[in-house]
Parts: structure tokens; C-alpha cells; sequence
């Protein structure tokens, strides 16, 4: 088994040096846990007003060791949302490295990032986005695909971009399918809640902007579960303005930026959904991460539609149902797909290591 690979954070390096002489004695290690029982995740994300609310709630997290940052097109363009994962990095002092990823999805043409959303810099517009520190090197592919290979059964990966980052590393290595410790995916709905889409009736925003990514990771028998709008929508999920309000005032600088960027995202729901509250989709990811028990889960193989008028459509075949033999099914392996969520339950949990951050405000 080689040793620490490239790229980990001090603290992965340190646990990891620690465990290597307890790991035959020790289950949780060989699970792909650190010796404090954390999670050694990749996070993947289009740096994003929510991906960021994601980025700190991992950050912040005991349960989770960010080993990479990695990053992509989707909310904004390629090289903003390196900026912003840098830019946070360096704000609040976040050890693990940011990797550059794709520009544009694998077949669709690059449309314009959803600004409306996001605000033009990605974070909302209202901070001043100039960090000094720059991302590494290597892209986000090679390093998701080396870092999977050289630590085997020990990464979860949490995508909550598009699929295109974690699909071009599968091309440059086949053989993380079978060495990734779980993949756990910010995309599709297949309607549990009534809810298909948000980039258009049908597509989720991530499964829209690479759907082929998106269908060709169902396509393989690694341990994926799907985080889709069924769970990310749901109404008691959301965040309130005295929520927010809440995180400002028990979580230091990281509270206050949080508070700042959620302005644009909240202009945004008031308008297109007529809600006061915010969606957390990429951070419910990251909760199911650190505790599963909070979600539902249905078993079943998933499609999603690449062309037309449905394009990021994803589509759910239960385990068991009488079609699943279908010559267009029959192949296809089975994931897992969340389809009811304790709302409350990832409010505290966001709560609990957001206050974390407690701090000077600068
Ligand atoms: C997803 O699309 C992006 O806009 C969000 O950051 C989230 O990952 C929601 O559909
Ligand atoms: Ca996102």
C-alpha cells in the first residue's frame, strides 16, 4: 500500500502517519476514517452561493478531513469558481488544497453561468474576491483520480457540480470505480417530492449543465448516492433569514460572510419561488455525508436523459420493478437515491459546526 499521495492537508497527513501501525487493528481505518472517526472527503463543487454555505459546513465539520478542493463550471465559470474556493480557503484558514477543473461539460455547448443566481462574481457580489493564493498545479481530475488510486476504499467523494470533474478522472482512471469508498452526488430528483427541475421543468441544475456525465455515472457499480431535489427542496430544510441571522451572530467571520453571500441567493428565491428562505442543496450533500441517518433512502438504477426538451432529466427505476430487466435497464447497477430528508435534523447539524467557526470577525 503506498503512503500519503500528494496534495494532504496537514492535519490527513499527521492522522494518517498515526494510524498506519494501528490499521490492522482498527475497522474504522479500514472504512476509510481517519483516527478521530472523520470522513477523508474530496468536495466538488461550481463555487456557488450554496456550495460555499457546503464548503464551510465540511470545513467546519469534526466529522469530515478535506483532503482537496476541487472545482468547475456550473454556477460560474472555470476559473471564478477557483477563485472563489481559493479566496474562502484562504479566508478562513482551510488546509486542504484547491484544484482547477473542468470549463465546460463533455459534449453540451457552454451556455452562461446563471448570474441571476449567483450574482457575476458567483458569491452573491457583495465581497471582494482577491485572494493571494492560487490553485495548485495539478487539475481536478488528476488529482481526484491519484488521490482515489494511491488510498484505496479509504476517499468519499462529494459531488455537488456537475458531473464532468469526477467523470474525466474515471477516463484517466478506470480503476477508481472500484477504489472510491463512496460517491455521493448534489443532482438529478426523480419526483419523490414533486419536484424534477430547476434549470428547466425537467433538469436539475448539475445533471442539466453534463448530463452525459451525469448518466454515465449511473452506468458503473460504484457506491453512489444520489442527493437530489426530493430532499433539497423540502420545505423544512430551508434556511430562514433568523436562521442565517443565527449563524451570523455565533460564528464569527465565517457567519458574516455566510449572511453577506445569502442576500443575492435569497433575492433569488423570493423572485422565482416566492419563498423568504433559502435551499441549502449542496450542504444537504454534505450532511448525508456526515450523518445518513437523517435521510430516506430507495434502492434502483437511474438514467438521465442527455438531449431535447428533457436533457438532465433523471429517471428512477426501483429495485424490483417488473421493467427493470429491460434490455435498457437490464445492465445497469443499482444506487442508492434519497427520498426524504429530517429537515430539522441537518439545521442543528449545520448549526452545531458553523458555531464552530466562533471567531474574531475581520
Ligand atoms: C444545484 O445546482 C447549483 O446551482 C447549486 O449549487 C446546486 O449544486 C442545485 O440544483
Ligand atoms: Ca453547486
Amino acid at each position: 500500500m503506498r503512503t500519503l499521495s500528494f496534495g494532504f492537508s496537514r492535519r490527513t497527513f499527521l492522522s494518517r502517519a498515526a494510524v498506519l501501525s494501528a490499521a490492522a487493528t482498527s475497522p474504522a481505518l479500514l472504512l476509510g476514517q481517519t483516527s478521530s472517526g472523520s470522513k477523508r472527503v474530496i468536495l466538488d463543487l461550481d463555487i456557488g452561493i450554496d456550495d460555499a454555505f457546503a464548503l464551510l459546513f465540511a470545513h467546519y465539520s469534526p466529522a469530515i478531513d478535506l483532503v482537496g478542493i476541487t472545482t468547475l463550471f456550473g454556477n460560474t465559470t472555470r476559473d471564478k469558481s477557483a477563485r472563489n474556493a481559493c479566496y474562502i480557503k484562504e479566508r478562513f484558514g482551510i488546509e486542504a488544497e484547491v484544484y482547477r477543473g473542468a470549463a465546460a461539460a463533455l459534449h453540451h455547448r457552454l451556455g452562461e453561468p446563471p448570474v441571476f443566481v449567483h450574482g457575476e462574481d458567483g458569491l452573491g457580489d457583495t465581497e471582494t474576491i482577491n485572494p493571494t493564493i492560487r490553485a495548485a498545479d495539478l487539475s481536478a481530475p488528476d488529482f481526484i483520480a491519484r488521490t482515489i488510486m494511491e488510498n484505496p476504499r479509504e476517499i468519499t467523494v462529494i459531488t455537488v457540480g456537475p458531473l464532468t470533474n469526477l467523470m474525466l478522472a474515471r477516463m484517466l482512471e478506470p480503476g477508481i470505480v472500484g477504489r472510491v469508498r463512496e460517491v455521493i452526488v448534489m443532482g438529478g430528483a426523480v419526483g419523490f417530492a414533486g419536484e424534477l427541475g430547476n434549470a428547466t421543468t425537467v433538469g436539475e441544475a448539475n445533471a442539466w449543465n453534463d448530463a452525459h456525465a451525469m448518466d454515465s455515472l449511473f452506468r458503473f457499480p460504484w457506491p453512489v448516492t444520489m442527493v437530489g431535489l426530493d430532499v433539497t427542496y423540502a420545505p423544512d430544510a430551508s434556511m430562514s433569514p433568523a436562521y442565517v441571522e443565527g449563524l451570523k451572530g455565533r460564528s464569527g467571520d465565517a457567519g458574516v460572510f455566510l449572511e453577506r453571500i445569502n442576500r443575492q441567493y435569497r433575492r433569488f428565491y423570493r423572485s422565482s419561488r416566492g419563498v423568504d428562505v433559502t435551499f441549502q442543496h449542496d450542504s444537504i450533500a454534505v450532511a448525508y455525508a456526515i450523518a445518513p441517518e437523517l435521510f430516506e433512502i430507495k434502492r434502483g438504477k437511474i438514467k438521465v436523459l442527455t438531449d431535447g426538451v428533457a436533457r438532465g432529466q433523471t429517471i428512477f427505476c426501483p429495485q424490483g420493478h417488473h421493467n427493470s430487466e429491460d434490455p435498457e435497464w437490464a445492465d445497469l447497477p443499482i444506487h442508492s437515491v434519497c427520498s426524504a430528508i429530517d429537515g430539522p435534523g441537518f439545521l442543528k447539524l449545520y448549526q452545531e459546526a458553523l458555531f464552530r467557526a466562533a471567531g474574531p470577525v475581520v
